[in-house]
């Protein structure tokens, strides 16, 4: 028999993770952004990378009929991005800085990296589905310190000098 839900969160809110923003587009045109830490890499060669999105999202019905997505890596001064993109705001790019990349999907500026990519597979994974994406142009900053979710609250990684 399978853990409670409770169970089953607490768990899981045990381990750090980074915090992205996956960008992409409907049929319609409209943008979609979704704060998603369901993020890693997949495989070297080709470059495949996976996100999970929850399937009653309005991004996974985008990212469903989509054929690209970019995933944008967010900074430790990025917390607010990750709350805008997390909330149901009916315009989240308003007053948001991106420019156009992959399918003219939005790339948010100033981020520690961002991967733009052409949707490969799909999988069905539960309440969620596995969006696999192969990596056709990226771009990284040399410096910056990443926005880390652990136990439920915002974080950033502290240096062993004391420094964060
Ligand atoms: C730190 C953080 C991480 C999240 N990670 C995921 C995730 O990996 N997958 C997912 O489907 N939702 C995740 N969410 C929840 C979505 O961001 C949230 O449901 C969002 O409102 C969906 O927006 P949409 O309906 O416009 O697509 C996360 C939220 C937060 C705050």
């Amino acid at each position: 028999m399978p853990i409670s839900r409770n169970e089953f969160r607490y768990a899981l809110s045990r381990f750090a993770s980074g915090v992205t923003v996956v960008t992409t587009k409907d049929t319609g045109g409209r943008l979609h952004g979704i704060t998603v830490s369901a993020f890693c890499s997949v495989s070297l060669v080709p470059p495949l990378i996976l996100v999970c999105i929850e399937k009653n999202t309005g991004s996974h019905r985008a990212l469903a009929e989509s054929t690209a997505f970019v995933v944008n890596l967010l900074g430790s001064n990025q917390q607010y991005l990750s709350e805008r993109f997390a909330s149901r705001l009916p315009d989240k790019f308003e007053g948001v800085s991106y420019r156009r990349g992959i399918e003219d999907l939005p790339i948010l500026e100033n981020t520690l990296a961002n991967l733009e990519c052409v949707l490969k597979y799909s999988y069905e994974a539960g309440d969620h589905t596995i969006f696999v994406g192969q990596v056709e142009k990226s771009h990284a900053s040399a410096d910056g310190e990443p926005l880390v979710y652990f136990h439920g609250n915002y974080t950033e990684i502290k240096n062993s000098n004391g420094n964060s």
